[in-house]
């Protein structure tokens, strides 16, 4: 696995690879990373993941001094995945500008986790341009779990003609149901136990009304419960930890069908139509 420390050296690497299959992240990684490295590898010839935990997106400067760097951990994991190569730029390297220039999208990105986070989805949607641009992968794996960032990288593929298949893999979940997220470290004993139940609340049927009520009793303090398209999607607070998550709508409604428990084993290396 080849370590690629600046925007020389990946350019020269990814010069020489045909077809690339990208995997953008902040690190921390955990097996909900890894099912993207894995529909990566299923799907490309050559694996790039990238290593950035971007200050741009996060509107919180405590949330991001507490992001948690396991770099070793993740590079022993990468390795162990068959990746190719990892990029590990610095903040100077990706923003020669220092964030002058940006991106941003003005409708859906103000909604939902944007209303409550000013900012963020203009620093994913720029960083996400910078990394596509010096990639240039055939392919880019994103996670459903982040269901609207997903939407808003496909939107920003469209709207600027970018030569990218953006390919959803669905959500990793613990035995429990909780959805893999690197925050979940951060969460204390006690509210580790009551995460989950996020998750049965949200996969229970019950009307919306009903949800909210039964969250909110559940000791969480909630953003939003709103449908989109065939999904529900949640994001609510426990202590100082935000969690959001999302189930399938219609399917839960009409068919009553209980959502599926993905291990990195499981998860299909065909994409699921997240649209
Ligand atoms: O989903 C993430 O980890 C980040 O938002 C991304 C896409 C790597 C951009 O920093």
């Amino acid at each position: 696995m080849v370590l690629l420390k600046n925007i020389n050296e990946l350019k020269v690497w990814c010069a020489s690879q045909k077809s690339i299959g990208f995997v953008p992240t902040m690190g921390a990684l955990h097996a909900g990373h890894l099912s993207l490295v894995k529909a990566a590898t299923l799907q490309s010839e050559t694996v790039l993941v990238s290593i950035f935990v971007n200050p741009t997106q996060f509107d919180e400067v405590e949330d991001l001094e507490n992001y948690p760097n396991t770099l070793d951990d993740d590079l022993t994991l990468l390795k162990a995945s068959g990746v190719s190569a990892v990029f590990l730029p610095d903040f100077d390297q990706l923003y020669p500008d220092d964030y002058r220039y940006q991106l941003s999208e003005n409708d859906f990105s103000m909604a939902l986790c944007g209303a409550h986070r000013p900012g963020h989805f203009d620093g994913v949607l720029t960083v996400v341009m910078k990394l596509f641009n010096l990639v240039k992968p055939a392919k880019a794996f994103f996670g459903e779990k982040d269901y609207q960032q997903l939407r808003l990288i496909r939107g920003m593929v469209k709207a600027f003609f970018l030569d990218v298949e953006v390919v959803p893999c669905p959500i990793i979940r613990e035995k429990d149901g909780l959805a893999m997220s690197s925050r979940n470290m951060r969460l204390s004993k006690k509210e580790r136990e009551i995460a989950p139940q996020l998750f049965k609340i949200i996969s229970s049927g019950q009307s919306i009304e009903r949800m909210q009520k039964m969250i909110e009793a559940a000791g969480f303090e909630l953003d939003y419960l709103t449908t989109q398209g065939d999904r529900l999607l949640v994001a609510a607070t426990l202590g100082e930890i935000r969690l959001i998550d999302n189930v399938p709508y219609n399917n839960l409604r009409t068919l009553k069908k209980p959502v599926e428990l993905r291990s990195v084993e499981t998860c299909p290396s065909k994409p699921s139509n997240v649209e």
